[in-house]
């Protein structure tokens, strides 16, 4: 596709159109600035992450983290197992109040550059709000085009028990799906906020039996965010598939955060991030001492500009 951009999403009349096309092409690397592509490493597959839980033990954690551009993707790939696109981008990258407005072309544009720049991991891609709740048949027809436009291996989507027929139905038609239970960040008009759920012992045995309701209807992990910690360690146990845990507890399965939270990009960040650098300051410090060079005529030096051959 010219453009790049994500096709609007398929209607009767543009369908035919959008199943021709495909940008799961790999990275040019004489013509982009990316590393040298890596010698073609066998991926990370679904049911491979699926069976590292064996008998409700999992020896090697599940390593996932976001990625929503192609060179992150690349400095990222070798370190983990999963790759999310997670809608957080809207967020982060669009700088959106919240992860309601984000929409399938965005969320397919930006997993067709993370599959573009990654080798090895397992890539998953979020469903954004509005795309797969209606009906099991909208969630087919959204994830098919997600998976299609961008090459990515599997999809998540929020809820429990009320999605467990819509993730049956796409799990028996081949599309994978990574659940995700607790703190639902598309439910923030439901919840009223982002605090950590399970509080009463209500909400503590319905975030269990989601859990349960997903794994049995076929979810080969799930994602369990912002709950308090027996609550998580409930959920691993009743759940045969991996769980993979954000605020939630170091005996889960597997562990995800938002990648740009763990590189110190930004000031405030939920109270379970470890940060793990300080890229903020980084590229302020650097930006700084670009000004200062532009403006006092250090940059561009002679090995920066070009001179007529002689
Ligand atoms: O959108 C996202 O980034 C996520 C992860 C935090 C799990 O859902």
């Amino acid at each position: 596709m010219a453009s790049g951009k994500a096709p609007p999403f398929p209607s009767p009349r543009n369908m035919a159109r959008n199943d021709r096309m495909s940008t799961t092409f790999q990275l040019d690397t004489s013509t982009s600035r990316a590393n040298p592509t890596p010698a073609p490493m066998r991926r990370l597959t679904v049911p491979r992450i699926r069976q590292r839980k064996q008998g409700g033990v999992t020896a090697e954690p599940i390593v996932m983290l976001t990625a929503y551009t192609a060179r992150q993707a690349q400095l990222l790939d070798p370190h983990c197992d999963i790759l999310l696109i997670g809608d957080s981008l809207g967020q982060v990258i669009y700088g959106l109040p919240s992860s309601i407005p984000v929409t399938l072309e965005m969320m397919a544009n930006h997993a067709a550059a993370v599959v573009r720049g990654s080798y090895h991991s397992l890539v998953v891609v979020d469903m954004p709000f509005g795309s797969y709740e209606a009906s099991p048949q909208k969630a087919f027809e959204s994830a098919a085009y997600l998976l299609k436009f961008s090459g990515a291996a599997a999809v998540k989507l929020e809820g429990g028990q009320a999605m467990a027929e819509t993730v049956a139905f796409l799990t028996q038609r081949g599309i994978p799906v990574l659940g995700h239970v607790g703190l639902t960040p598309q439910a923030v008009n439901v919840l009223g906020g982002y605090m950590a759920r399970g509080r009463s012992d209500a909400e503590a045995d319905k975030i269990v039996s989601d859990a349960k309701a997903l794994d049995e209807a076929g979810a080969f992990a799930i994602v369990v965010e912002g709950v308090v910690e027996p609550i998580a360690v409930a959920v691993q146990k009743a759940a045969t598939c991996p769980v993979i845990g954000i605020g939630a507890s170091a005996q889960c399965d597997g562990q995800v955060l938002v990648t740009e939270d763990m590189l110190g990009m930004f000031e405030r960040v939920p109270r379970f991030v470890k940060r793990y650098g300080e890229i903020a300051e980084t590229i302020s410090a650097t930006a700084a001492q670009y000004a200062a060079d532009v403006r006092s005529r250090v940059f561009p030096g002679e090995e920066q500009t070009y001179q007529p051959k002689v």
